[in-house]
């Protein structure tokens, strides 16, 4: 009996290895340049499923390109019933990506598990898009379609029989012993019995993230409006609060589109009623209207829990989970019948009055109010699932409520995923570390997101002024101020600066507009970091060759990571300054960089020092760049108002501008109804230079009013 049951445990331990298998890809190249490989048998729901985006017709038009890796390089083993991905990499890569990272550009040689929840101060994969996109610095990205938390090993372990097996070093004898031997693949651990996964080729790094983007339906397209300035109220202002808060940026001049009300819009909030607080706001209606009249929209702050004391409780009941979170029910947004629910809701409440979008908060984490991974969704997804998309629900839904009333929104929310990069969403959180914040805005172009660097608060005018000036240069220019009630002029001695650099905001409208457009209609991100930008190559440091700054400054942005300047749309570079700084370097890429203020001369392909003093934040012009500008307004032009356009050029060369049109409020532009104006300098057989504008089409949106010509560099 005894030897029976040792031979039948023999036979389990000897059939286990048998278990995993080598699994076919099946690639299919589904547009230019982007294939599907699918291996075992992927879970029924992913991001993509969750997103339920239609690919941007753009696609189609794209470039032929050649599968930029060895396919026999790539191998998928099921182990265990989990499925085990590994990808090659060579010597000379740098990885970027992996979600919305806060510490960290560089991300070759880190572990993480990628898992949708706030950012705790440490990247290891934890964070409100945990996007399973990277891009290579050798112009390809690869993203695994997968609604689970995904182990990531981006150039960590190394394989028996690796093709290029680091070389094995005696810590006795050898001074550059590495704790950390070099690896030749990303390795990636997925607990489904099968995945499906894309490859984009490039040939440029940003070019993979184009086809990615557009994969996803191309970037948002906000509304016009939506790139003015926003201010989000105290928690618990009422109707006449935010109506003095509004004549009070109107009578100080201060540029305002767009009101955030906090929770105490709500008769309750954590958990929500998504009803109006009838003591402070009497007739949402009324309110609604009036705002709009002095040029206000709304903007309404929301979690998706349902409270007890909500009319659509009983209703939505049945769609919920196992679970309650603050003792709201979770309603499960992958069923039709709870969204209906929901959102039929916010349309009757909110949207017909005229509310034009929402802060949807708490979809990201934490662990600790969240639900837990033991609630049971009753549409058979799991919670882990319903973890990784339910910031990708909330915005797909209530996005398509606005798109039915043929309005665009632009607000916030603070969870994501791959997949959301056409929801006009931007991402926000509560961490408040200025350095971290500029991290992110560089990490969201690799992670097909928007994110905003926000201003609360501060303890000195200048910390307020330097925030300021870098949520002017961010998808949402925004002062959240729920808790502190703070104003743009809270500090006077800084007020002037603050209106100027809000007033520049305004004026770069038609650039920032422009921008957006390329990211909807191309999926270039309008935010970005460094290593996108051409002829800034960003690689791994080269043990052998030590960095000596002296002799070639360039140097250091081939090593280190770049975290702290970035692109801001096709021509500007932002180098920011944080509380403290008098002073910073600004790694200006080859090519000549022009100061975005003065047009002079700033450098060329070098690292500089800049003393720029407080007024500022330092910007800088590509060589030829174009940057369209309008006057100071205090709110956005509205749909087919007519405005006066400043075209600045900077430096010497020759410049072309894309400028996008179209009615900047509803939908149409969906139908044809935009257009791109081109622009061009050109310089003229007598030395001199000399803008043009294409004329205006018949039919096309037509808002461009008076054009004047300004020649930055003299
Ligand atoms: C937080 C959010 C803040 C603010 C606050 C209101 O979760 O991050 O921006 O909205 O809730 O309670």
């Amino acid at each position: 009996m005894r030897l029976t049951f040792l031979l039948l445990l023999c036979t389990i331990f000897y059939l286990a290895p048998s278990r995993s298998s080598a699994q076919n890809i099946q690639w299919q190249e589904i547009y230019p340049g982007v294939w599907k490989g699918t291996a075992g048998k992927p879970d029924a729901y992913d991001l993509l499923k969750a997103a339920n985006v239609t690919p941007s017709a753009t696609l189609q038009t794209l470039d032929k390109a050649a599968f930029p890796l060895k396919k026999e390089d790539i191998s998928i083993e099921m182990h265990l019933g989990k499925t085990y991905i590994r990808l090659p990499l060579e010597r000379n890569e740098q990885l970027f990506g992996f979600g919305l990272n806060f510490q960290t550009i560089h991300q070759r040689g880190r572990i993480m598990q990628l898992h949708a929840d706030h950012y705790g101060k440490s990247d290891n994969g934890r964070t409100h898009a945990p996007t399973p996109f990277y891009v290579s610095s050798l112009g390809y990205g690869v993203f695994v379609n997968s609604a689970k938390y995904i182990d990531v090993y981006a150039g960590h372990g190394v394989r028996k029989d690796s093709k290029n097996p680091p070389e094995v070093q005696d810590r006795n004898t050898d001074d550059n012993w590495s704790a950390h031997p070099y690896s030749d693949a990303v390795e990636m651990l997925v607990p489904a019995e099968g995945i499906e996964m894309y490859v984009f080729a490039g040939p440029k790094p940003i070019n993979a993230i184009q086809r990615f983007n557009l994969l996803s339906g191309g970037g948002c397209l906000p509304p016009r409006w939506g790139l003015g300035f926003t201010q989000r109220v105290h928690r618990l202002y009422n109707a006449e609060q935010v109506k003095q808060e509004a004549k009070a940026f109107e009578d100080r001049g201060y540029p305002l589109d767009f009101i955030g009300l906090e929770p105490g819009w709500q008769s309750k909030s954590y958990p929500c009623t998504f009803e109006w607080d009838k003591t402070r706001f009497p007739d949402p209606a009324k309110f609604v209207k009036e705002m709009d009249a002095v040029g206000v929209k709304i903007n309404l702050w929301t979690n998706p829990y349902v409270s007890p004391d909500a009319s659509i409780y009983k209703k939505i009941d049945p769609y919920t989970a196992s679970h309650t979170v603050w003792n709201g029910t979770i309603p499960d947004l992958s069923m039709p019948e709870a969204r209906k629910i929901l959102f039929d809701q916010f349309e009757k409440e909110h949207v017909k009055i005229g509310v034009s979008g929402y802060k949807i908060d708490e979809v990201d984490g934490f662990d600790s109010y969240l639900w837990p991974d033991v609630t049971i969704f009753p549409s058979g997804h799991s919670s882990e699932q319903m973890r990784q998309t339910y910031g990708l629900l909330v915005q797909k839904y209530s996005y398509e409520m606005f798109r039915n009333n043929n309005m665009r929104t632009y607000g916030l929310v603070r969870g994501s995923n791959a997949g959301g990069s056409s929801f006009p969403y931007v991402i926000y959180n509560d961490n408040y570390s200025h350095e971290d914040f500029i991290t992110a805005l560089i990490n969201s172009g690799y992670a097909g997101v928007l994110w905003t660097p926000e201003v609360r608060a501060s303890k000195t005018a200048e910390e307020w002024l330097r925030r300021f000036q870098t949520v002017c240069f961010s998808p949402m220019a925004m002062i959240n101020a729920w808790s502190t009630s703070m104003q743009p002029w809270t500090f006077p001695e800084v007020a002037p600066q603050i209106k100027a650099v809000a007033e520049l905001r305004m004026q770069m409208m038609p650039y920032w507009y422009s921008e957006f457009a390329k990211y909807h209609y191309k999926g270039t991100p309008p935010f970005r970091g460094m290593s996108l930008e051409e002829r800034f190559s960003s690689g791994v440091k080269n043990e052998k060759t030590a960095t000596n700054l002296e002799e070639n400054p360039y140097e250091e942005a081939l090593t280190k990571e770049v975290k702290d300047q970035y692109m801001a749309g096709e021509y500007l570079l932002v180098a920011p300054l944080f509380t403290g700084e008098t002073s910073r370097k600004v790694i200006l890429p080859k090519g000549k960089w022009y100061d975005f203020y003065t047009g002079k001369l700033a450098g060329n392909g070098e690292v500089i020092t800049i003393t720029p003093g407080l007024d500022k934040i330092p910007v800088f012009v590509k060589d030829g760049g174009i940057v369209p500008m309008m006057p100071v307004m205090l709110h956005a032009p509205k749909a087919n108002e007519k405005v006066d356009l400043e075209i600045r050029h900077y430096g010497e060369k020759n410049g072309n501008y894309k400028l996008y049109d179209d009615d900047g409020e509803t939908f149409a532009y969906e139908k044809g109804i935009f257009s791109w104006r081109e622009i061009k300098v050109e310089r003229q057989k007598n030395g001199e230079l000399k803008g043009s504008i294409s004329a205006e089409e018949k039919g096309k949106p037509g808002t461009v009013g008076k054009v004047t010509w300004r020649y930055m560099t003299k």
